[in-house]
């Protein structure tokens, strides 16, 4: 067995580690046991949106606000609202992306154009058809997947951009003027906690909003717009219900770890740590990338495939790593071919990533003994 341990374990792919040094206790609880509509409630949300505007480089072209349901709840919202103006596309190349095509096919009755590719790769994005609204995930968390960039987006399009970018926001540098929508949870990259979405609109986004009627129902919590006109309060931290202001004020603590690193510092911490666990992965024959191509290989998501190892070993492996409190969390996602997923976000040390590697090589040999 390896000498010496990760010393924070976390390698979850949601809800992800927690920043370095980050305590409970260090929360700041002014707010709380306070109404969300109380001046103090509302400073505290419109800082945490401040902070969010300021770590992902947003442009004042567009509106981002908090809203219910996790990531989801900001994605379905948004295909709720958006969708049926005109054709839609939707990508799918991992279980998340799989999930918007249900939602727009059996839910919607949307009847897209779906353009799938199996785990590990993506599809062929000069494909897409551009006068139709285009759904797509930024980092497909289960398959170690994403976008190399949106270059592949045109500046002038007639449907709008969806993008869940979820395990993708400060992991990422993201051209903001090829993006109509994106959604994502403090739970991935932040290390905060799920239950809140975030919901980033740009300009063609409220356009919609406010010219299109959708054919279905909207629940309250899915309502963007009275009236006709967009609901500004939601962008200033008025929110559509109670929001858990606990949750938000571990957000803010990790913006502002966050902000100590400013957003290339976050970037490169991913980086490292992705590199760090592709050492790893090019030392040994047994392990490697689910994803094939390096341009468009996860660095928060990794997605490893182990030789010889079917859903059985990777049990074994991640729970012998597990009470060895070596690493915690490191199957792959229950629909992905059987492999270890490895989360590299900013929140992870990378001095852990490298102690994982003699660990891996332990817990595989265990493993395959046993088997
Ligand atoms: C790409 C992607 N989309 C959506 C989700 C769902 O997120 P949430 O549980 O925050 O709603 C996840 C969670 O892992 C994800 O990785």
């Amino acid at each position: 067995m390896p000498a010496t341990k990760p010393v924070r374990p976390f390698f979850s792919s949601g809800p992800c580690a927690k920043p370095p040094g980050w305590d409970a206790a260090k929360l700041d609880p002014a707010s709380l046991g306070r109404s969300h509509r109380s001046k103090i409630g509302k400073q505290r949300l419109q800082y945490c949106i401040d902070l969010m505007r300021e770590l992902l480089r947003l442009p004042d072209t567009h509106r981002i606000g908090i809203v219910p349901g996790s990531d989801t709840g900001a994605y379905e919202m948004a295909m709720w609202t958006m969708l049926g103006a005109r054709g839609v596309t939707t990508l799918a190349w991992e279980s998340f992306g799989e999930g918007w095509v249900t939602d727009a096919v059996k839910q919607l009755k949307l009847d897209p154009v779906v353009i799938r590719a199996d785990y590990g790769r993506l599809p062929d994005l000069a494909q897409v058809d551009w006068s139709t609204d285009v759904l797509f995930t930024w980092n497909g968390t289960t398959s170690g997947v994403r976008v190399p960039d949106a270059e592949w987006i045109p500046e002038t399009r007639e449907g709008l951009s969806f993008a869940d970018a979820t395990s993708g926001v400060f992991a990422y540098a993201i051209d903001w003027a090829k993006i109509d929508v994106a959604t994502f949870s403090w739970q991935k990259v932040l290390g905060g906690e799920g239950a809140h979405g975030v919901l980033i609109l740009g300009p063609r986004a409220v356009e919609r909003l406010e010219s299109h009627t959708p054919a279905w129902p909207l629940p309250k919590v899915f309502r963007l717009t009275a009236k006709g006109k967009l609901t500004e309060g939601l962008f200033k931290g008025e929110t559509i219900n109670t929001p858990s202001m606990l949750a938000v004020e571990d957000a803010i603590w990790s913006l502002e770890w966050a902000r100590s690193l400013g957003p290339d510092g976050l970037i490169a911490r991913s980086d490292a740590n992705a590199a760090a666990l592709d050492r790893i992965v090019a030392d040994r024959p047994w392990l490697g990338h689910l994803a094939a191509d390096p341009a468009s290989r996860s660095k928060t998501s990794v997605c490893l495939t182990v030789d010889g190892a079917d859903e059985a070993v990777i049990k074994r492996m991640a729970k012998l790593l597990e009470d060895e409190a070596a690493a915690f969390d490191v199957a792959g996602y229950r629909d992905a071919p059987p492999g270890l997923r490895i989360w590299c976000g900013a929140t992870v040390d990378t001095a852990d990533i490298e102690a994982l590697g003699p660990w891996l090589d332990w817990a595989y040999a265990t493993a395959l003994a046993s088997h």
